[in-house]
Order: C-alpha cells, then structure tokens, then sequence
C-alpha cells in the first residue's frame, strides 16, 4: 500500500456509546461518528492499516478499514485494547462518561403513584486515558474533546490530565459545528501550541488532521 501513512496501524473509534438500562431504553448521546468514520476513510486511503472501533451508527463501513462494532462504553474500551497495539490512536468517539449501576432485566414498569425514577449511575472506564498509559502505548494518541464553551482551556486540561499527545477540540451544541453537523471546525491543541483546522467538511478536516499526525511521527 502506498500513501504518507502506510505501514502504520492506526486505530479509530467513533460514534456514541449505549449504555443500556433494561431490555427497551438505553442512556445515549447525539455522535453521528461521522467525523471519526471520516477519519478512518482518510488513514485507510493513505495507506494505514485502519482498525475502527464503532458505537452504534447508521455508517458505511469505509473502503478498506477493519471495522469492530460495539455497543457499550466497556464494550468499546475492550475492542480497542484488544486492537493494540497500534502506532497511532484516534478516540474520536462519544463515549459515556457513565453507565446504569445495574441492568434491569425486566422492563422497568410505573406503578401508579409513581412521580418519578431515580436512575444511579457509575463512572466508566476512561478508553483514551487507559490508551495513553498502555504499556504498549500508540506513539501519538488523539483524544477529542466536545464542549459547549471554554473550548482551548478546557483542550488543554484534557491534554495534561489525560496524557494525550494531541486534542481535537470541537464546539457542540451550535448549528454547522459538532455532532450531527457534515462540517465541523477543530482547535487542535499539542505541545507545541494551537491551531484551527475548518470550518470545513468533516472528510477534509480527516485529512487536515492526519497532515499534522503524520508530521508528528516523523
Ligand atoms: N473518552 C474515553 N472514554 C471515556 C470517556 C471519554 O475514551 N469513558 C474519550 C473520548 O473518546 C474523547 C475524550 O475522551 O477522545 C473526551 O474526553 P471527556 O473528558 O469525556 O470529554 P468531555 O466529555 O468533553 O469532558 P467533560 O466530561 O469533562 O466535559
């Protein structure tokens, strides 16, 4: 295969994750996995070998990737350790931060009376943290950071506390930008300072993004 990235492997997840509560509802988010199937497309194009770890999205599977469906925050965090190791890794998706403490087998029912449910919740187990201390840690991981406002300081901490090498932060809860959007605008933040890639098309800020990991491996 030829291509700036060939001969690298490089693991993708993308998409939301459901965190299921009885057989009919789940806890969920608004990731289309757009933006990391895109991602997937362009590191496969270039000439990685492209492992992409996917939540439940209504997405092709794009041209010469190996794609790993999951459902679940511990699902997901399973297929991508068992995707390493890996040059580079890209956690792209949405992954709940937490998980119903208890899966109700039967369907929960109301009872008459009943003015409200109190749903407990537990922490999941951070994927790109867990990625970023791997004793066969990627060379480069990417981690991804949604936010509603406070976008570079809010980068920047993600970077430090979490140990990645790079963050893609990007505006959610806007129209053209974040989830569900075709185009998207990401502050790139790394050691060496920020920059803004877009607004663009989520397939060429793929590109854009892969540029300045490609120029990171070096
Ligand atoms: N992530 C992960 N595993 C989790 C939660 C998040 O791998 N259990 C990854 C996502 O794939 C993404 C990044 O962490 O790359 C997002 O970080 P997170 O702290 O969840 O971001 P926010 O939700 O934006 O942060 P906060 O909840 O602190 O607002």
């Amino acid at each position: 295969m030829s291509g700036d990235l060939a001969g690298l492997r490089v693991v993708v997840s993308a998409g939301p994750t459901y965190e299921d509560i009885d057989p009919v509802r789940f806890v969920g988010n608004r990731s289309s996995g757009k933006m990391g199937f895109a991602i997937a497309a362009a590191a496969a194009r270039r000439g990685a070998t492209t492992i992409l770890v996917a939540g439940p999205v209504a997405l092709d599977t794009p041209a010469g990737v190996e794609r790993r469906d999951v459902r679940s925050a511990a699902q997901m965090h399973a297929a991508v350790m068992a995707a390493l190791p890996a040059d580079v890794y890209v956690g792209a998706a949405a992954v709940a931060d937490f998980t119903p403490a208890a899966f109700a087998e039967g369907k929960i029912k109301k009872t008459p009376g009943d003015e409200g449910l109190v749903l407990e919740l537990v922490r999941t187990a951070d994927i790109l943290a867990d990625v970023a201390t791997h004793p066969r840690r990627p060379r480069l991981v990417v981690g991804f950071a949604a936010e509603t406002g406070d976008l570079e300081a809010n980068a920047l901490d993600k970077l430090a506390r979490k140990r990645v090498d790079m963050v893609a932060a990007n505006r959610v809860g806007v129209a053209g930008s974040g989830f569900e959007a075709d185009d998207n605008t990401l502050h790139v933040l790394d050691a060496g300072g920020g920059r803004v890639l877009g607004p663009a098309a989520k397939t060429t800020l793929a590109d854009a993004l892969l540029d300045l990991v490609a120029a990171r491996l070096r």
